[in-house]
Order: C-alpha cells, then sequence, then structure tokens
C-alpha cells in the first residue's frame, strides 16, 4: 500500500525530473533540493489561490439556488498544471524553466473550470466573483461572443486573489474557465479527437466540428430563452 511518504517522494522524482531536468540517478546538491522547496512553495500558493476562488464561487451558487430557486452553477473542476506541462509551455515561448519564470510568466498554473446551466448565468456568476473587492481582474477573453475560429465557446478570466499565509498576504493568479454544460460537451469532446495536422481530411473534420459548435451553441440560446418565457409565465403578478 502507498503511504503518504511514497506519494510525496514520487511527486519531488516527478519534479526533479519533468521541471529541472534532473537524471534519476543524479545525486542531489543543497541547491537543487533548494530549488525542489521553492517550487513545492509555489504549487502550495497555486492550491491555495484554487481553495479560496472555489469557495467563492460555492458560496455564491448557494446564495443564488436560494434567492434565484435554480443553481446556476452545475459543477466546478480544478487542477494544478504538472511539473511537465509547465516546463512544456515556458520551453514554447522561449522563456527560462524556473521557479521565478514560473511566476512572472504563466498565468494557467492553477486552473478552475465552472460549468453553468445557462448562458446567463457565467455572464453572472464572472460579474459577482468580479465584484468582490479581494478579486483583480488581470485578463477577461470571452470566446462565447466572439467564438474561437475552431468553434471553442468559454469566457475566460485571469485573476488575482490575495493568498494569506503566516509570512504575509500574496497575489495569486487563477485561470478561470467558464462555460455551459453544452459548451463543456464540445470542448472535451474536441480536446479528444483533436488533431494537428493539415491534410484534407482533418480540415474538413474541422470544418465539421466547426459546425457541431454552432449547433451547440444555437441550443444554448434556445434553452436559455425557453427558461426565460417559463419564467415569465410563472412569475406570481
Ligand atoms: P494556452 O497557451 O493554451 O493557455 O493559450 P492562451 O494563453 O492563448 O489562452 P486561451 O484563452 O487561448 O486558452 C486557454 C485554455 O482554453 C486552453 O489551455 C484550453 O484549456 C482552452 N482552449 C482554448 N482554445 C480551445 C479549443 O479550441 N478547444 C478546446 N477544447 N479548448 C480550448
Ligand atoms: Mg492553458
Amino acid at each position: 500500500m502507498a503511504t503518504l511518504f511514497d506519494t510525496r517522494t514520487k511527486e519531488r522524482r516527478e519534479t526533479f525530473r519533468d521541471f529541472f531536468g534532473v537524471e534519476e540517478d543524479e545525486e542531489f546538491t543543497e541547491e537543487s533540493l533548494e530549488r525542489l522547496l521553492q517550487f513545492e512553495d509555489l504549487m502550495l500558493k497555486y492550491r491555495s489561490a484554487i481553495r479560496e476562488v472555489t469557495t467563492k464561487l460555492e458560496v455564491l451558487n448557494d446564495e443564488l439556488s436560494v434567492s434565484r430557486e435554480h443553481n446556476p452553477i452545475s459543477s466546478i473542476h480544478s487542477r494544478v498544471k504538472r511539473p511537465y506541462s509547465i516546463a512544456e509551455k515556458l520551453r514554447r515561448n522561449h522563456l527560462p524553466v524556473s521557479v521565478e519564470s514560473v511566476q512572472a510568466n504563466l498565468n494557467d498554473v492553477a486552473g478552475i473550470r465552472v460549468i453553468c446551466s445557462f448562458i446567463n448565468d457565467i455572464y453572472d456568476i464572472a460579474d459577482m466573483l468580479l465584484a468582490q473587492d479581494d478579486i483583480r481582474l488581470v485578463t477577461r477573453k470571452d470566446y462565447i461572443k466572439n467564438p474561437k475560429p475552431g468553434g471553442y465557446r468559454s469566457l475566460h478570466l485571469i485573476v488575482e486573489v490575495p493568498v494569506f499565509f503566516s509570512t504575509g498576504k500574496e497575489p495569486v493568479r487563477v485561470e478561470v474557465q467558464i462555460r455551459t454544460v453544452a459548451m463543456d460537451f464540445w470542448a472535451s469532446l474536441e480536446h479528444q479527437i483533436r488533431y494537428k495536422n493539415d491534410s484534407p481530411e482533418v480540415k474538413a473534420i474541422a470544418e465539421e466540428l466547426r459546425v457541431c459548435a454552432d449547433t451547440i451553441a444555437a441550443t444554448d440560446v434556445k434553452m436559455q430563452e425557453l427558461k426565460l418565457r417559463i419564467e415569465a409565465k410563472t412569475k406570481i403578478p
């Protein structure tokens, strides 16, 4: 049975190998251990920031489910990027692979995906989160009003949230992707079948995928419209 210690050792091996490029049989130096601790410290900050933002979203969902009698959020998923993906993204952008560089250059090490029921819920949740005075908006990309050429739709926010430690507070960045169940359905299947290749067949498939995205988007709009009509009918005069 794996113990907590084994898990930690496995994670540290992964970080050494995938982030610092240290070989399995290489000896650890004081310096490499120090850098490992800095990396772990940074990942702890990202995990804490995810907890803070997730709690804010859960509180908003609870409040709205009472006041509006429907749950705007159907689920919340989060992840901290793996050491390998962090290093790979830095390399791809010709940036140094170091702890300082992660902090200075990457906005999506901490990621939260919020799956909403209806399109209006996305904007309500985003507005209410951004109205909180300890949340700072860094960037906002609306791929719902301006879908990506491939058909991808989602509202992307990069936010900064203060995380409190014994040593003081520190702003930490989190990427929040907010989308409907339908947009998420498309994005997760598209992610699985995406194929980077320029052959005519792949181009044709990409075009069909975009058509699927448009069909799904039209259904989202229709569902929102039906909900508003039902609400108008059942409103107590
Ligand atoms: P990344 O380097 O991928 O983080 O891109 P970026 O910094 O330009 O940000 P962007 O807003 O384009 O995308 C960020 C994230 O959104 C990606 O990492 C994916 O999770 C998601 N995403 C963006 N485009 C697509 C897409 O076409 N399909 C799917 N399935 N996901 C996408
Ligand atoms: Mg990303």
